[in-house]
C-alpha cells in the first residue's frame, strides 16, 4: 500500500489517500494538544509509541469480536484504516472520576463508581465538544437512536475487555475515548486508542502514564508513553 496525498490534518494524526480505494492511512504525530488546541507541544517519538500502542490495542478488541477500522501498519507510524463516515461524537467511559467530570459536578477524583458511566460529547471543533444527549444527538442529525443505543452497549463492551487488559499491566484505566465510524453499512471502532485518549494510572502509586502529563506538566510524557509501550508492546523493544 502507498501513502499517496494528506486529505486531513487533526491534532494528532494526518489521513492521507492511498493507492487502495478503500483505505487510508493514518499517520500518528509526535505533536500535541490540550485544552481544546490551546495549549500545544511536541514529544519526540510519542507517534510511535501511540501507535504501536493503539495497534495493539486493535488486534487484541478485533479477537475479542470487536469490529475496527484496523487494517495493518504500513509502517511504525502509520496505520492502514478502512475508509470510514466518522459518527460525529466522541463516546467516554469513566470507571474512576477525573478530569472533567470532577469540575462539572461533586465527584470527588479517584472516586470508583459502581457502574461504569457512558457519556457523549458532540465532536465539533467550533462548540468546543460539549457533552450531548441522545435527543439532541438525534435532533442534529448526528446519529439515530439505534445507533447510539449500540454505540453505548459497545462501549460498555470494549471497557468489559479493556480493564482486566491494562489491570493485568499494572494500570487502572479511570476513562478513556472512543470513535466509531461507519462502514458499508456497520459502525466499527475507529480513531485510536492510545495514551492519549485514556487515563492510564499505575495500580498501586495512582501515578498518571497518560496526556494528564503534558496537561498539568507532571513531567517526562515521552518516558510515561514508553513505560506503557513497554509493558502492552514488549515485542517492539526486542
Ligand atoms: O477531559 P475529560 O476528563 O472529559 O476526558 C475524559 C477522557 O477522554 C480522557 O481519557 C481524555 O484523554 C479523553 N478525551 C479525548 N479526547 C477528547 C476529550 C477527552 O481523548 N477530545
Amino acid at each position: 500500500i502507498q501513502k499517496l496525498e494528506p486529505i486531513y490534518s487533526g491534532k494528532a494524526k494526518t489521513i492521507y489517500t492511498t493507492n487502495d480505494s478503500g483505505k487510508y492511512i493514518s499517520e500518528f504525530r509526535d505533536s500535541l494538544t490540550a485544552f481544546n488546541g490551546d495549549k500545544k507541544s511536541e514529544a519526540p517519538k510519542k507517534g510511535y509509541y501511540n501507535a504501536q500502542i493503539s495497534r495493539k490495542i486493535f488486534e487484541m478488541l478485533e479477537e475479542n469480536g470487536i469490529k475496527t477500522h484496523y487494517k495493518g501498519m504500513a509502517s511504525d507510524v502509520d496505520m492502514i484504516v478502512d475508509i470510514v463516515d466518522i459518527v460525529k461524537l466522541e463516546v467516554i467511559v469513566r470507571n474512576i472520576a477525573a478530569g472533567s467530570i470532577t469540575k462539572k459536578y461533586p465527584m470527588p477524583a479517584g472516586k470508583v463508581f459502581e457502574k461504569p458511566i457512558v457519556v457523549f460529547d458532540y465532536k465539533s471543533d467550533e462548540y468546543q465538544d460539549p457533552m450531548i444527549n441522545e435527543d439532541i444527538a438525534a435532533a442534529l442529525g448526528v446519529a439515530t437512536y439505534e445507533e447510539m443505543a449500540y454505540l453505548k452497549e459497545t462501549a460498555l463492551k470494549i471497557n468489559s475487555i479493556l480493564v482486566p487488559y491494562f489491570d493485568k499491566n499494572g494500570y487502572l484505566l479511570p476513562d478513556f475515548k472512543l470513535e466509531f465510524g461507519r462502514v458499508n453499512g456497520e459502525i466499527v471502532l475507529a480513531d485510536e486508542i492510545s495514551c492519549d485518549t485514556c487515563r492510564i494510572w499505575d495500580k498501586v502509586t495512582k501515578e498518571s502514564f497518560d496526556k494528564d502529563i503534558f496537561r498539568f506538566d507532571k513531567g517526562d510524557l515521552t518516558k510515561a508513553y514508553e513505560t506503557v509501550a513497554r509493558k502492552l508492546v514488549p515485542e517492539i523493544f526486542e
